[in-house]
Formats: structure tokens, C-alpha cells, sequence
């Protein structure tokens, strides 16, 4: 690097996204805000920002890491190769997309060019750009106030449950932490494609087993009681960043099924 990209690194970014969040958050008002991030220097080389899309009441919120090649053309989450596993994933447990909430840990894709082809191979977010998106996820999930959120692969998975959180250890099991009643992560749709000739069946169906598991703790849970519940309890509506980066913590629910 340069010493005067760095220079311009240095001016351009603030180091967080929760310099851009708007007093009075709305999905809205975030969603156009973030088109203004300049908490990391992603937002230089991204063709859109890829804010979450879906209903503002959904009862389920589906995490991932940051949009591909695809989303960051569209500007949508999880409408590329990906996003087709996951809708068909959804659908075998029973879970209507358009009734879920999907988003992203960083919002803008971040990639390397290949030297021929000029195609833009997807590199995965640091921890340092994850925690500096991290105010618009916190902020989503203050407004959203889903029952259940469901998150997509290590990187999801770290952000909100901690960076010794193993998705592999304790993939498919019903967590209990401050971002909602009940939290569950999977592998990324993208292992599942990713997977090896003669192991994509067997992932694909762990996969599909473990989203069918939310949707079977989806159809028990008691939405409206459950809403109640959450407004009242600890669950501050604006969490600051460091409040949750002191405090992200999981535990496995004894009584969950
Ligand atoms: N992968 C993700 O994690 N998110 C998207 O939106 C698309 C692919
Ligand atoms: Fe802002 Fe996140 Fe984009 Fe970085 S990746 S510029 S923090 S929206």
C-alpha cells in the first residue's frame, strides 16, 4: 500500500459504523444512512451498501457475513447462489422467506481481483471491519426484536456470540444471549457449495436439518408473549457497541430441545 492510500484510509474512515447511526433509528432511516458509511474503508471498493431487507416485525433474523458478488451488484441480501440454498432450506422447514429478516455482519463485500479474469473473488471480513459494521446489526436487531435469530457461518456466528464461539461444535443448538429469546447457528450456505464431490449431500442435508430446527422452535414459540416480554426486560433498545462487545456471551439453554 501506498503511504498515500494510507493517508487517505486514515481521513476517510471513522473507525465505526456508530458514527452514521441517525438519532431516533428507524429500518428506514438506518438503511439510508448506511448508504453514507464510512466506518471502514469497504465502502471504497463495494458497488452498493447491502443493508437487511424483510419485514420490520419478522419473528425469525437470519445473519450472515457480508454480500457476495451478486448482492453487491443488486444491492439486496442473499439473492445470489447462496441466498438460493438458503430460500430452499427455508421452505423444507416449512419457513416463509418473505416472513424473515436478512442481514449481514458487514455490509459492504469485500473482495480480491483476479489477476486475469478481472472476476472478484470474495475475501472474508476481519474482525477489526466486523466490529466496525457491528452498530448497524446491533441496531437492526434493537428494531427488529426478532424470537429467534439464526446465524450464518463463523463470522455471524462470532459477532454476536463471542470469538470462541465454534459454529461446529454447536451447530444446530437452540443459545440463549442478550440479542434474543433464542439464538441458533449453522454452517454459511456457501460451505454447503463449497463442499467437496461426494460430501455435498451429506452437508446440504445437515444443513437443511439444522434451519428445519428453527423452524420447528419458530411454530412453538408464543410470538406476541414473547414480544411482551422482551420490551420489558433487560434488553436496552440502543445498545452502544461497547456495551456489547464487553458483554457478548452465549449459553447453551439446559431445556432446550
Ligand atoms: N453470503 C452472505 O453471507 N450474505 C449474502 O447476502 C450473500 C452471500
Ligand atoms: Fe460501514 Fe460496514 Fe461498509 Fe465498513 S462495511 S463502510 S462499517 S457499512
Amino acid at each position: 500500500m501506498s503511504s498515500t492510500t494510507k493517508q487517505k484510509r486514515t481521513v476517510n474512515t471513522t473507525g465505526s459504523a456508530a458514527d452514521f447511526i441517525p438519532p431516533r433509528p428507524t429500518l428506514s432511516k438506518l438503511r439510508a444512512a448506511a448508504e453514507g458509511c464510512r466506518g471502514c474503508h469497504l465502502y471504497k471498493y463495494a458497488t452498493h451498501v447491502v443493508f437487511g431487507a424483510g419485514p420490520a416485525r419478522a419473528r425469525l433474523l437470519v445473519v450472515g457475513e457480508q454480500p457476495g458478488d451478486v448482492e453487491d451488484r443488486a444491492g439486496k441480501p442473499f439473492v445470489g447462489p447462496s441466498g438460493k440454498l438458503l430460500d430452499r432450506a427455508l421452505d423444507a422447514a416449512k419457513i416463509d422467506r418473505d416472513s424473515v429478516y436478512v442481514t449481514n455482519a458487514v455490509k459492504h463485500f469485500k473482495f480480491a481481483r483476479e489477476a486475469r479474469s478481472e472476476r472478484r473473488i470474495h475475501k472474508s471480513p476481519n474482525a477489526g471491519e466486523v466490529r466496525a459494521c457491528r452498530p448497524w446489526l446491533e441496531h437492526e436487531i434493537a428494531l427488529v426484536k426478532p424470537d429467534i435469530i439464526l446465524c450464518l457461518g463463523a463470522t455471524a456466528a462470532k459477532a454476536l456470540l463471542g470469538r470462541t464461539f465454534s459454529v461446529l461444535k454447536q451447530r444446530g443448538v437452540a443459545l440463549e444471549s442478550e440479542w434474543a429469546p433464542v439464538v441458533f447457528a449453522t454452517v454459511h450456505p456457501s460451505a454447503v457449495l463449497r463442499a467437496r464431490h461426494g460430501e455435498r449431500e451429506a452437508a446440504e442435508r445437515a444443513f437443511f436439518a439444522d434451519v428445519k430446527k428453527v423452524g420447528a422452535r419458530l411454530s412453538r414459540a408464543k410470538p406476541a408473549a414473547k414480544r411482551a416480554t422482551r420490551e420489558t426486560g433487560k434488553f436496552s433498545a440502543w445498545p452502544t457497541t461497547a456495551h456489547r462487545s464487553r458483554t457478548s456471551s452465549a449459553r447453551t439453554r439446559s431445556s432446550h430441545a
